[in-house]
């Protein structure tokens, strides 16, 4: 029997959430766990491949084309879904052919793999790119890198709804704004659309500040008639994307240890780290209440650990990561 994508998303609860640092400001956290929505096509994936999937079988698509790294959460998720949901899937991959536990995945969940080469993958955003693509997979759905996109960003709008209906579990009866980490920025817009300039957002981001968040963030409000307003980008990347350092992998560990909240060197801790430096420097008034959104990625924990020991171990004797 075929199997639909479904029109509607799964609830993620939103849970109370403390640390020594908080307490010590008096603001009060809650943390929504995109995490626990579903063991594979998890996090803000959902969210952000919705519009896409609904939109791939309104066409008619055979199957999903899109693009990632050896590690990529969104091929994670596309591939799961595709295998849950009835499409085929073709992952294009950056860099040379290599084994890591998400290709690992990608490969049992039937995705068709082509890896581009690094040089091959920076074509992408060319005119002509998807040409050769569409010849070879003609019915094929293409996923913009990482879901996003404004229909990736109309998925992430639910997010809203589903916290403000838990609010009053926790007591609240209001929150000061929204704390979550950005990557591609398509998460942070699809909040600013629906919180229409209500609540602020604030994207720790994930990534160097030259990798033109902002201006994806920009695309998505213009391409749905809003101002660019209503958020703040943060810089949360440390020493780059994906890159680990002691400090965070400590932090992360003692945060897991105080809070019993899993969370991910890539996106969640460094979110999290960039939310304890603002509030112990004083950015939230006493009694705020944040929202911290879980993105999930924790598929990709495992790996990010072991390729921060790797790198450790590489280090000649002496070396400090100061
Ligand atoms: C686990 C996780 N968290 C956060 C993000 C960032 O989301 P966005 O690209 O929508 O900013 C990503 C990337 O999509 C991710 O995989």
């Amino acid at each position: 029997m075929a199997v639909v994508f479904p029109a509607w998303t799964p609830s993620a609860p939103l849970q109370p959430l403390s640390f020594d640092w908080s307490s010590a400001a008096a603001v009060e956290l809650a943390v929504l766990r995109l995490d626990l929505i579903d063991p594979l096509i998890s996090g803000n994936k959902w969210f952000k491949l919705a519009h896409h999937l609904l939109s791939a079988a309104a066409v008619g698509a055979e199957g999903l084309i899109s693009l990632g790294g050896a590690h990529s959460n969104h091929l994670h998720a596309l591939a799961a879904a595709g295998r849950r949901f009835n499409f085929a899937t073709v992952g294009l991959l950056r860099g040379e052919p290599q084994d890591t536990p998400t290709i690992a995945d990608l490969q049992a969940c039937g995705m068709q793999l082509h890896w581009l080469g690094y040089g091959g993958y920076r074509t992408r955003h060319q005119p002509g790119f998807w040409e050769q693509w569409h010849e070879r997979y003609p019915d094929f759905y293409p996923v913009p890198e990482g879901g996003g996109g404004l229909p990736g960003a109309q998925g992430c709008a639910a997010l809203l709804t589903q916290a403000r209906q838990q609010l009053a579990s926790l007591g609240w009866a209001d929150y000061d704004g929204w704390w979550l980490a950005a990557g591609t920025g398509t998460t942070l817009a699809g909040l600013l659309l629906a919180e229409a300039g209500e609540h602020p957002v604030y994207g720790a981001l994930a990534v160097p500040a030259n990798h033109g968040v902002q201006q994806q963030v920009q695309a998505i409000l213009h391409a749905a008639g809003r101002p660019d307003s209503g958020y703040q980008l943060l810089d949360a990347s440390r020493a780059g994307f994906a890159k680990a350092d002691a400090e965070l992998i400590d932090f992360m560990r003692a945060s897991e240890a105080a809070s019993g909240l899993p969370l991910e060197p890539v996106y969640s801790a460094k979110a999290l780290m960039a939310l304890r430096r603002q509030v112990e420097a004083g950015y939230f008034a006493r009694g705020s209440r944040l929202l911290f959104v879980h993105t999930g990625g924790l598929q990709g924990r495992q790996a990010a650990l072991s390729r921060y020991q790797q790198a450790c171990s590489a280090q000649p004797a002496g070396y400090t990561d100061s």
